[in-house]
């Protein structure tokens, strides 16, 4: 259990015992500025409110009843009822120490794990992953690390567009080629090139065209041939994405992969139900869903099309479908979309006529998260020079070049090796956590310089941090794993850092519930700050250091290296000993 939610329970208790009915919440926190405890509890007042009593009565009241013996050392009422709890320094030091020797630092596993579904990154396999996926396949696979850390069971889905009618065009163009005696892993290399060359194909044409148009068809009705040229297209262009994701290092595989074309077999009975259960009609020939849930402001109700006038399904029928199998196949309690906001409004259909139809039970938790767009540095959309999309593979290589060069000037001496192993881990690194770092929810601005910065809220800083504290290990040639002793909370600066330490679990509770990494980020880059702080301070291999207090020092910057490395392998960035 983590500080927060111990002490919650310990004052709830306090206040039932001091007869304030169970509603009113204890709000627990952790203090702001220093001198006002370590924890603040600022549910008297509310309380106080509502019962029409005096709040600092209340609150000492509380603070009477109290169990904190051995846990706090002093506890106060200050202002208009606050309550604030100064950790006990041995206690804190016994926390750390029980931390620091366990891998876990210290974090059980949940004790009721959860099935949950994270569905990101999602790329259209007709064309080359580029930016636009970025952001949903970074942020999907942090949110997914940390939940599976938390002991959960993740089951990622990567909902792949590889179905529809651009497949026609493709495919034909394909056999087109494979008949010029060009191998398909040759022809589909460059799958933009690729695509510029099915689309002018079919735009010159006409009998090419009539065979893209064909080709939909028999690739709907399970035509063998023509299902063999899209299994090879499909197959090809997944390796390019999933080349991506080990240059990432994004756990997504093959194995996670069930695409628009895994549902296509759902799509006509789920409408015939939707069509029974009345809640799909027709209109213009088309299927419709009419939600008066979504309704806009003068009352028009929010139409989601389910399938077209000519019998083809939409990209809301195949989510709805998808839906219903994490929902009862998988038996998800939380489904988990990481999805640019722009489709914000398609999500709030999906989730709304889902329930609607009892595709899902109102158990399950459906969450689109949000994001919003990566901008260029002229505030738009972020794009080629001349105004391209950019490839995913290309703006990577290009990370871990600068970084390669800057890690270059920096040290010297690095080996070749080194060298590339290093500037490959910063580089991406840099690009991932610039992405993670922002409130998901904004856009934000993409700049090489800020985020390969060693100073700031950025990941070379972490790195950096990280391979200080290292240093110290190798320089006093100690093994942490051996250090042992009782790890003393004495100066302002080793209270300071022992309690962000010690609060890494609330933080992941925090991201695991709002999927919000950027809360993570800003709790390493304070540890990391604090660390320094320390650091200046509390000499740690200086000789007139006691060797109780050294070791005590030691097992803390242990501790910090520690913690600085999980939180980074969350958001699924590497660190290194030196760089
Ligand atoms: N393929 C979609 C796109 O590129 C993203 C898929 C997201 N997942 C989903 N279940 N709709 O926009």
């Amino acid at each position: 259990m983590n500080i927060r939610d111990l002490l919650t329970s310990k004052v709830q208790q306090a206040m039932l015992s001091a007869g304030i009915p169970f509603q009113h919440q204890p709000l627990v926190a952790a203090s702001k500025k220093s001198g006002f405890g370590d924890y603040q509890a600022n549910g008297a007042m509310g309380a106080a409110k509502a019962m029409g009593t005096n709040p600092r009565e209340l609150a000492q009241k509380i603070v009477g009843q109290l169990e904190l013996e051995g846990i706090a050392e002093k506890l106060e009422v200050a202002g208009p009822g606050f309550i604030n709890i100064h950790l006990d320094k041995t206690w804190l030091g016994e926390q750390l120490a029980s931390a620091q020797s366990d891998p876990r630092l210290g974090i059980a596993p949940v004790q009721q794990p959860d099935i949950l579904v994270v569905d990101y990154s999602g790329p259209n396999l007709a064309k080359e992953m580029h930016v636009g996926h970025l952001r949903s396949t970074i942020i999907g696979d942090a949110v997914a690390r940390l939940l599976e850390f938390q002991g959960h069971q993740v089951i990622r889905q990567n909902h792949v567009g590889d179905w529809g009618t651009q497949f026609g065009m493709l495919i034909a163009e394909l056999e087109e080629q494979l008949g010029e005696e060009r191998e398909a892993g040759m022809a589909l290399q460059d799958l933009e090139v690729f695509y510029q060359q099915a689309k002018q194909h079919f735009d010159r044409d006409s009998a090419f065209a009539d065979k893209a148009r064909d080709y939909v068809v028999k690739l709907q009705s399970g035509d063998p041939g023509v299902l063999e040229l899209w299994r090879e297209f499909t197959r090809i262009s997944l390796t390019h994405s999933t080349e991506i994701y080990q240059k990432l290092n994004v756990l997504l595989t093959e194995a996670d992969v069930r695409g628009e074309s895994a549902y296509n077999d759902d799509l006509a009975p789920l409408v015939a139900e939707l069509e029974q259960q009345g809640l799909a009609v027709e209109d213009q020939g088309a299927k419709v869903v009419f939600l008066d849930e979504l309704a806009d402001k003068d009352g028009n109700p929010s139409p989601v099309l389910i399938q077209k006038q000519g019998g083809g399904y939409l990209y809301a029928t195949t989510d709805l479908a998808a839906l219903r199998y994490r929902a009862q196949q998988l038996g998800a309690q939380r489904i988990l979309y990481f999805i640019d906001a722009r489709q914000s409004l398609h999500m709030q259909q999906v989730f709304t006529l889902a329930r609607k139809a009892g595709l899902v039970s109102e158990d399950v938790s459906l969450e689109h998260h949000a994001f919003g767009t990566m901008m260029g540095a002229d505030g738009k959309p972020f794009k080629t020079r001349t105004g391209g999309t950019v490839k995913l593979a290309q703006l990577l290589d290009e990370a871990v070049d600068r970084a390669s060069a800057l890690v270059a000037e920096k040290n010297p001496e690095l080996s070749e090796a080194e060298r590339a192993d290093i500037g490959r881990k910063v580089g991406l690194g840099a690009v991932k956590y610039a992405d993670l770092s922002k409130t998901r929810t904004h856009d934000y601005v993409f700049n090489w310089d800020t985020m390969l910065s060693f100073e700031g809220n950025t990941a070379p800083y972490l790195q950096y941090a990280f391979t200080r504290v290292q240093s110290i290990f190798r320089k006093s040639n100690t093994d942490p794993s051996t250090l042992t002793g009782d790890i003393l909370v004495a100066t302002e600066q080793e209270h300071a850092l022992a309690l962000k330490l010690l609060q890494l679990s609330e933080v992941l509770d925090q991201v695991a519930k709002d999927a919000m990494p950027h809360l993570l980020c800003t709790y390493l880059y304070e540890l990391a700050s604090l660390y320094m702080r320390f650091y200046e301070a509390c000499p740690v291999l200086r000789s007139d250091v006691r060797p109780q207090v050294r070791a005590s020092r030691l097992r803390l910057c242990h501790l910090v290296a520690q913690t600085l490395a999980t939180g980074l392998d969350l958001l699924g960035i590497e660190v290194m000993e030196r760089m």
